[in-house]
C-alpha cells in the first residue's frame, strides 16, 4: 500500500476503534473455492470501507490461507480434518461429478449429487460443532460485539451464530438445488410454471411437457432431495438452543439474502424485499496483463485470442480428453491462452499456450479477446458477461449446465457436452461463437444491461451489509409470511371456510326451496280435495 493510503487506513482503523464512526464489525461464516474468492471481494471492500473483518476458518481450509490476509482477522478452529485430506474430498467430488454423473440419467444423476450433498452436510455440521460448542471459543465471539454474521448460505452455521450472538444476518448465496432453501426459509415465490428450477436446464417459456419435466423436478427437491441432513441438523440446532427448532426455520431469520446473479444470467421471476441481487460483484475493469502474455496476445494480429479455463476446481483433464480439446485449438487461427496444470497434450497447436494460473479477468477486458471457453461457473460467466465475451461452455458439475443453457437462450453461447466432446464438436462451436456476429452482438447486449444499473453490484452488497448493521437488522423488509403456516399462506384455511359458507348457503336455498315446493303441492292438494 502507498504511504498515503496507509495513513487513511490507519485513521479510519483508529476512529472505528473509539466507535467515533459508522464502522462495524463483521464475524463470516465462508465456503470454499469460487465462494470463497467472490466474498472476499465483499470482504476487501468493507476493508476499505473501514469496518472490522473476522472470518471464521477451520484449519483443514484449502483455499482460505490467513497468512496471505494481512487485514482480516482470522478466528481459525482445529479440526480432526487435514487440509490435505478436505482438499482432496472436494477434488474427488468434482472428479466423480465431471467424469461419471454425467452418463446418468438425470434422476439417477440428481441421486449421485445427493451423495456429495451428504458427505458435504456432514462435514460442515462438524465444523459448525466445533465453533459453537468450543465455550470459550463462543464467549471469545460474544465478547468481541460484531454487528452482523455475513454468511455463505450453502454451508449451514451461519444462522445458528447470529441467534447465538444476537445480532443480524444477511446471505451469501447463489443458489440450493431445487430452490428450496430460498422457497422454504425465505420465502421466495418461483411458480413452476415459469420459473425453471434450478439445474433443470430449462427456460422460462416451457411447452406443456417441459412444464410437466419442470414440475416433477420440483416435487423431487421439495419432498425426496436433501440439500443437508436436516434430521441431524434440526437435532443439533433444538439441542443448542434448548427449543425444538428447524435448520429451515433458522434460515429464515436471516434479514437480507444477497443473490449471487442478477437479470443478466436469471430469467424475470418474482422476489421479496429482502433479496436483492449482486451477480458479478467481484467484475472488475482489466487491467494491463504481464509482459510475456500480452506480446502472446498482441502476436495474435487482427484474429485475436480466445480465452480457455475450467475454473478453480478443475486444473487439468485426462489425456484423452486434454488431446481432443488440443487438436480442436490447434485448428483456429486465433492463438489460445488456456489455464492448464497437467500433462502437455501431443495435439497441442503452436498456436496455444498452456498456463498454470492466468489474470482471466484482464484477459477476458482485452481487445483482442473473442471468445471465452468456459466450464460455466458463475464468476466466469459473469466476468464473460461483463465484457461482452460469447462462450463455449463446457459445463462439468454443479450449476454449471445449468447456466450455460441460460446463456445459450440468451444467444451468447454454444454448449458442448464434456461426456460427447469431440474435436469436431468443440471446433464447430468454436467456430460459430467467432464467426457469427450474433453471438458478439448478444454478449454486448448483456454487458450494457449489466452495466446499466443505478448501483454497482458490490455497491449494493455493502450497502445492505451497513443497512443491517446501521439499523440492527431489516425486519421492516421481513415479509409476514414467515408467521403463517403453509396452509395459510396458501388460503388453504379460508378457501375451506368460503367453501364451506358456499355449501352452507346452497343447503339452505335447497332446503327452502324443498320446503317451498312440498307446502305448495300440499296446498295444491288441499285446494283440489275442496
Ligand atoms: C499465498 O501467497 C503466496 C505468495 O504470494 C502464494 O504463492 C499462494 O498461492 C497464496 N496462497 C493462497 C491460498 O492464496
Ligand atoms: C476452543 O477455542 C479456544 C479459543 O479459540 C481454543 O484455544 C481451544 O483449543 C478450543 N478448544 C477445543 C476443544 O477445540
Ligand atoms: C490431475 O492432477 C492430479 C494431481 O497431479 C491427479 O491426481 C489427477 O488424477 C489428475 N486428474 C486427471 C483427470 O488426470
Amino acid at each position: 500500500m502507498p504511504i498515503k493510503q496507509t495513513s487513511v487506513f490507519l485513521l479510519i482503523q483508529l476512529i472505528c476503534y473509539f466507535r467515533l464512526g459508522t464502522c462495524g464489525k463483521v464475524l463470516v461464516w465462508p465456503t470454499e473455492y469460487s465462494h470463497w474468492i467472490n466474498i472476499k471481494m465483499i470482504l476487501d471492500e468493507l476493508l476499505q470501507r473501514g469496518h472490522e473483518v473476522t472470518v471464521l476458518t477451520s484449519s483443514a481450509s484449502v483455499l482460505i490461507e490467513p497468512s496471505n490476509e494481512s487485514s482480516i482477522n482470522f478466528e481459525i478452529y482445529s479440526v480432526p480434518l487435514g487440509k490435505d485430506e478436505l482438499q482432496y474430498i472436494f477434488q474427488k467430488w468434482v472428479t466423480e461429478w465431471t467424469y461419471d454423473f454425467q452418463k446418468y440419467s438425470l434422476w439417477t444423476y440428481y441421486s449421485k449429487m445427493q451423495k456429495v450433498f451428504s458427505e458435504y452436510s456432514d462435514i460442515i455440521e462438524s465444523f459448525c460443532k466445533t465453533v459453537v460448542l468450543n465455550k470459550s471459543l463462543m464467549k471469545k465471539l460474544k465478547g468481541s460485539r460484531f454487528d452482523v454474521v455475513l454468511a455463505d448460505a450453502i454451508g449451514p452455521c451461519g444462522e445458528l451464530l447470529a441467534e447465538l450472538l444476537k445480532i443480524p444476518l444477511v446471505y451469501s448465496l447463489r443458489f440450493f438445488p431445487g430452490y428450496t432453501y430460498e422457497k422454504y426459509s425465505g420465502g421466495l415465490p418461483l411458480p413452476p410454471s415459469y420459473v425453471p428450477v434450478v439445474l433443470s436446464e430449462l427456460t422460462d417459456h416451457m411447452t406443456f411437457v417441459e412444464r410437466v419435466k419442470n414440475m416433477l423436478q420440483v416435487l423431487y427437491f421439495d419432498f425426496w432431495f436433501q440439500v443437508f441432513n436436516v434430521k441431524s441438523w434440526n437435532q443439533f440446532y433444538s439441542d443448542v438452543l434448548g427449543r425444538p427448532t428447524t435448520v429451515y426455520e433458522m434460515m429464515g431469520k436471516a434479514d437480507i439474502w444477497l443473490l449471487r446473479t442478477y437479470w443478466d444470467l436469471e430469467f424475470p421471476h418474482p422476489f421479496l424485499p429482502n433479496f436483492d441481487f449482486v451477480g458479478g460483484l467481484h467484475c472488475k475493469p482489466a487491467k494491463s496483463l504481464p509482459k510475456e502474455i500480452e506480446e502472446f496476445v498482441q502476436s495474435s494480429g487482427e484474429h485475436g485470442i480466445v480465452v480457455f479455463s475450467l475454473g478453480s476446481m478443475i486444473k487439468n483433464l485426462t489425456d484423452e480428453k486434454a488431446n481432443i480439446v488440443a487438436s480442436a485449438l490447434a485448428q483456429i487461427p486465433q492463438k489460445v491462452v488456456w489455464r492448464f496444470d497437467g500433462k502437455k497434450p501431443n495435439t497441442l497447436g503452436s498456436n496455444t499456450r498452456l498456463y498454470k494460473w492466468i489474470p482471466q479477468n484482464d484477459l477476458l477486458g482485452h481487445p483482442k479477446t473473442k471468445a471465452f471457453i468456459a466450464h460455466g461457473g458463475t464468476n466466469g460467466i459473469y466476468e464473460a458477461i461483463y465484457h461482452g465475451i460469447p462462450i463455449v461452455g463446457i459445463p462439468l458439475f454443479a450449476d454449471q449446465a445449468d447456466n450455460i443453457h441460460h446463456m445459450v437462450a440468451k444467444g451468447t453461447a454454444v454448449r458442448v457436452d464434456f461426456k460427447t466432446l469431440s474435436t469436431k464438436n468443440l471446433l464447430t462451436a468454436l467456430k460459430t461463437v467467432i464467426n457469427d456476429p450474433s453471438y458478439k452482438e448478444n454478449a454486448m447486449r448483456l454487458s450494457r444491461i449489466h452495466h446499466d444499473q443505478p448501483m454497482k453490484p458490490l455497491d449494493r452488497a455493502i450497502f445492505w451489509i451497513e443497512f443491517v448493521m446501521r439499523n440492527k437488522g431489516a425486519k421492516h423488509l421481513r415479509p409476514a409470511l414467515h408467521d403463517l403456516t403453509w396452509f395459510q399462506y396458501h388460503s388453504l384455511d379460508v378457501i375451506g371456510f368460503l367453501l364451506v359458507c358456499v355449501a352452507a348457503v346452497v343447503f339452505i336455498i335447497t332446503k327452502c326451496c324443498l320446503f317451498c315446493c312440498h307446502k305448495t303441492a300440499n296446498m295444491g292438494k288441499k285446494k283440489k280435495k275442496e
